[in-house]
């Protein structure tokens, strides 16, 4: 890890706790876009649920698209927009991406309320859902299946990192032009560069 590394995740951090604290509705909600096997990307919202040194963390299911297009080719873009902060904020993320532990994955799943942790058995995100009452009916068999017990975390949901090679900042002004700084890692080295808005 280089200094310049660290200084963007401080960025960020600060950043996100900026947002948070005017009051943004959902200001760890992130767009993540891949790409699978015919090079269609694809782009949907996640939300953060943790940011280090080793990248930035969300949860999903393997099984869904976004989790086989991860499989086939395991680079991400992340993407957040506050738009309550300062005149506006976009923070951009480029990187690999890799599995949490098991462990990690097992001790965030115990951590989300009951029901998130029946709704993850019972639902086969992204395939097709023939009608509403099916859903509920699953929900209601893993309801039963783990009365009076706790709720196991399902074998196929997990977490991802996204390992960051490029950190972007751009700032909006109103009056002023935009600010835009780039951090990026070349050649195992992080450097830092001004871009046009
Ligand atoms: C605010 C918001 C937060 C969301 N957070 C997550 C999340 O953390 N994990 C997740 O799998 N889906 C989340 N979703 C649902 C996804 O956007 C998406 O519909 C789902 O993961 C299926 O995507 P896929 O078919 O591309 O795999 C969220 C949606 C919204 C609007």
């Amino acid at each position: 890890m280089t200094d310049l590394y660290t200084e963007a995740l401080k960025t960020f951090s600060g950043l996100l706790e900026e947002a948070r604290a005017v009051g943004d509705p959902e200001p760890t909600a992130m767009t993540l876009a891949t790409v699978g096997e015919g090079g269609q990307p694809s782009a949907r919202t996640v939300l953060l649920k943790g940011v280090d040194e080793r990248g930035f963390v969300f949860y999903t299911n393997y099984e869904s698209n976004k989790g086989r297009q991860l499989a086939a080719n395991p680079r991400a873009a992340l993407l957040f927009l506050w738009k309550t902060l300062r005149e506006q904020v976009q923070a951009k993320i480029e990187g690999a991406v890799e599995p949490v532990s098991a462990a990690e994955a097992d001790a965030y799943f115990a951590s989300r309320p009951r029901e998130s942790q029946i709704g993850a058995w019972a639902s086969l995100q992204s395939r097709t859902l023939a009608s509403r009452e099916l859903f509920e009916d699953r929900i209601a068999a893993f309801e039963q299946k783990f009365a009076g017990d706790e709720v196991t975390r399902p074998p196929y949901w997990s977490g991802f990192r996204v390992v960051p090679e490029m950190m972007e900042f751009w700032y909006g002004a109103r009056f002023r032009l935009h600010e835009r700084q780039r951090y990026e890692r070349l050649d195992g080295v992080w450097q830092t560069r001004m871009l046009y808005p």
